[in-house]
């Protein structure tokens, strides 16, 4: 079996660039509505208030700036792969914008999570509920046009960009603004405890959601069982398996063994060093979702499917 030969250049390299175009988003709204807020909470009686307040609109701004960074590059993406899709299905550029519904509603909504967040960066209120708006509906708009059997893959990245893309923004805007924040010195332990106690829960609910679609998604895609170890795309499958299971191991050792200890700065540190270790074996996940996705899927017998209007995930156009 070559496997070589059977992955789309470069396809993978397109698949990587469209995760980063979804999951930075979705994790810089996690750490927003979710960790933040629930660190806020936790924190309302800590006696420096104003202090916080300060760190956690410095680390606002910096989530605002993640998420705005994710969706310039899903819309980058967009643009680039238009004339490749237009010349799939016989069409111009404009053409296709101007009458596909799904591409003029990922177009339209990825802007304005694009204006969301910029605005969030000012520190504009309205900013954060446009760019989770715009963010949501661009990733889900399979949903908008009643297309419910095609909710699976962007539900299933919804969650990982909740899982993963929150801890990716939580370490890189969060953690690291509270550790090298001086005026905060002396809460910097409770605030990274508050914060990643907030995370927890809504870890354990993305990657139980994450779990039940990619079974879902993998299902549809295998038929039956003998084809995950009897094909290329079963032996891929495989592999980003292995990966998940590491990023599942990893994230039980955060929780069950790193989590209990905080409250301190030198926990903090600690817990810093192996979440960061969990977002660089979950790189490793998308990796191998990315080669998954180049492979044809071992496809039960029927008419050769019109490639779909627009990617399951944000930007990348299945080809
Ligand atoms: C850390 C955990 C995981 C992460 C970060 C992750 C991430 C992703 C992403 C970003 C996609 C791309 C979806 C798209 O572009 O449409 C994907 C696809 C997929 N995932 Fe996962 N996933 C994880 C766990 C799982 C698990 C546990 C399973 C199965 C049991 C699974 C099975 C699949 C399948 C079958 C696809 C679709 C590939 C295709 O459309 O050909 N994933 N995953």
């Amino acid at each position: 079996m070559q496997a070589a030969s059977v992955i789309r250049w470069p396809q993978p390299i397109t698949e990587y660039i469209g995760f980063i175009g979804s999951l930075l988003p979705a994790g810089a709204i996690g750490f927003r509505y979710v960790v933040m807020r629930g660190a806020i909470a936790r924190g309302a009686g800590a006696s420096a208030d104003a202090t916080r307040r300060r760190v956690y609109s410095d680390t606002a701004r910096r989530a605002a700036m993640i998420g705005l960074i994710g969706v310039a590059v899903a819309i980058a993406l967009m643009l680039y792969q238009l004339p490749g899709l237009a010349a799939r299905r016989h069409t111009t550029v404009a053409d296709l914008v101007t009458h596909t519904a799904a591409v003029e509603l990922q177009g339209g909504f990825l802007l304005l999570a694009l204006i969301g967040f910029a605005l969030a960066l000012r520190g504009t209120n309205a900013g954060w509920p446009l760019a989770t708006v715009g963010f949501l509906a661009a990733l889900l708009r399979n949903g908008l046009l009643g297309e419910w059997k095609d909710l699976a893959n962007p539900i299933h990245v919804l969650s990982a960009g909740l899982w993963i893309g929150t801890l990716f923004v939580m370490l890189a805007a969060g953690i690291s603004v509270v550790l090298r924040n001086e005026v905060a010195r002396e809460e910097r332990g409770a605030i990274v405890s508050d914060m990643v106690y907030s995370f927890s829960p809504l870890a354990l609910a993305a990657a139980a959601v994450l779990v039940v679609f990619g079974v879902i998604i993998a299902w549809e895609h295998l038929h039956v069982l003998s084809n995950l170890w009897s094909t290329p795309y079963g032996i891929a499958l495989i592999v980003k398996l292995c990966f998940v299971a590491m990023v599942f191991a990893l994230g039980a050792w955060n929780w069950r063994r790193q989590k209990p200890t905080l409250g301190t700065e030198p926990a903090a540190l600690a817990l810093r060093r192996s979440a960061t270790s969990e977002v660089l074996v979950a790189a490793l996940v998308l990796a191998a979702t990315a080669v998954l996705l180049s492979i044809p899927a071992p496809r039960v017998k029927k008419p050769a499917a019109v490639p779909s209007a627009v990617p399951t995930a944000l930007p990348a156009i299945s080809p």
